[in-house]
């Protein structure tokens, strides 16, 4: 077979592969195949070897312009292959942007949490800490250390969910003061917010769960005009002047004297209305001065200490201020009620 001849079978045979390739890896391996080191072309400049020296300068000319040709073929197929495989891929990177979006929209704070950041900022600006305990409490602090011993009549009252014999769901955030005084010498100033628990069948207005804000107060000469002073200013700065407080003798173990104090109605502001029943009040805690028996139990001289106590009711207020008439809505979750508080 003449030089040409080779020459012309190789240029057929590389067009013809040139027509099948699908990919670069493909046209890779093709190019290797002719122009590579022992590629066909290779050895076809080999072969020169057994050209006449007359015949070369033809020859090689033919060798290297069919070369040329199959070079710009290798060429212009990659350039083919690249506009391919891109279109491929961003066909398969398509995004659909009218697809609808996963949306995540913003949580607000639940109404209960408003009230009772409300009521701890008016509480901090008077001097007021914060102060936390457990809502699995030791009976001792729940009850006996706040004059509530065992078989006691006015446990009754706070019937709640037992965990052992010494282990309650805490009835109240009172217990509450008793940690903080056997932890802590006079000045006391605290607050104590959180969840309580009774052994309550839930109705409208009665949950088995609901929460309460704590408040003490322990110092030298503190008195009842200083629990008055302050529950009025809280009363103020919560609803805004005019609203007032009117304390109703009661009674509490853990308080002597004790009281429970009504705020002027909101809604009505004293008038009179759905909201109060037609009193113009509103009852929102329990207070008194701390039992100079309890100060004893929780290692506070009560010859030298005096102190007073009060525990807010949470739930009723917040009902109260967003009119809110089912208090097992504020525990249910329910997102018509919750997405008002966005
Ligand atoms: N712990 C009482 C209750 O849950 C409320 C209360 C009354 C708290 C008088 C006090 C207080 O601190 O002095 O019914």
């Amino acid at each position: 077979m003449d030089i040409r001849e080779l020459v012309e079978n190789i240029l057929t045979k590389a067009e013809s592969a040139l027509q099948g390739v699908h990919d670069s890896q493909e046209l890779e391996n093709l190019r290797v195949r002719f122009m590579g080191k022992s590629g066909d072309f290779t050895a076809l400049l080999r072969a020169m070897g057994s050209v006449s020296p007359e015949e070369r300068p033809r020859v090689g000319q033919m060798i290297n312009t069919a070369r040329a040709a199959i070079q710009s073929r290798f060429i212009e197929t990659a350039r083919q292959l690249s506009l391919i495989e891109r279109e491929h891929a961003l066909a398969l990177e398509t995004l659909d942007v009218t697809e609808p979006r996963h949306t995540r929209t913003l949580g607000g704070v639940h109404p209960i949490t408003r009230v009772l950041n409300e009521i701890t900022e008016c509480f901090t600006g008077m001097g007021f800490e914060v102060v936390e305990g457990p809502e699995a409490e030791l009976d001792l602090y729940n009850f006996e250390l706040l004059n509530l011993p065992r078989n006691h009549p006015a446990r009754d009252a706070q019937d709640t969910f037992y965990i052992d014999d010494n282990i309650v769901l805490r009835t109240h955030t009172s217990p509450v003061q008793a940690r903080t005084m056997l932890q802590r010498k006079p000045p006391i100033r605290i607050i104590c917010p959180g969840r309580v628990y009774r052994a309550d069948e839930a109705d409208a207005s009665h949950s088995p769960v609901f929460h309460q804000m704590e408040g003490l107060v322990v110092d030298e000469d503190v008195s009842m005009a200083d629990l008055r002073g302050t529950l009025d200013a809280f009363a103020r700065a919560l609803y805004g002047d005019g609203v007032v407080t009117r304390f109703r003798p009661s009674f509490f173990p853990f308080t002597e004297p004790s009281a429970e104090v009504d705020l002027t109605c909101v809604t009505c502001r004293g008038k009179g209305c759905r909201v109060c029943k037609g009193t113009g009040w509103i009852e929102v805690l329990g207070c008194g001065m701390v039992n100079p028996k309890v100060l004893s139990l929780c290692g506070i001289d009560p010859s030298v200490y005096s102190g007073f106590a009060f525990g807010i009711g949470l739930d009723r207020l917040c009902m109260q201020r967003f009119g809110i008439h089912d208090v097992r809505q504020l525990f249910e979750g329910d997102m018509r009620l919750l997405s008002q508080f966005r």
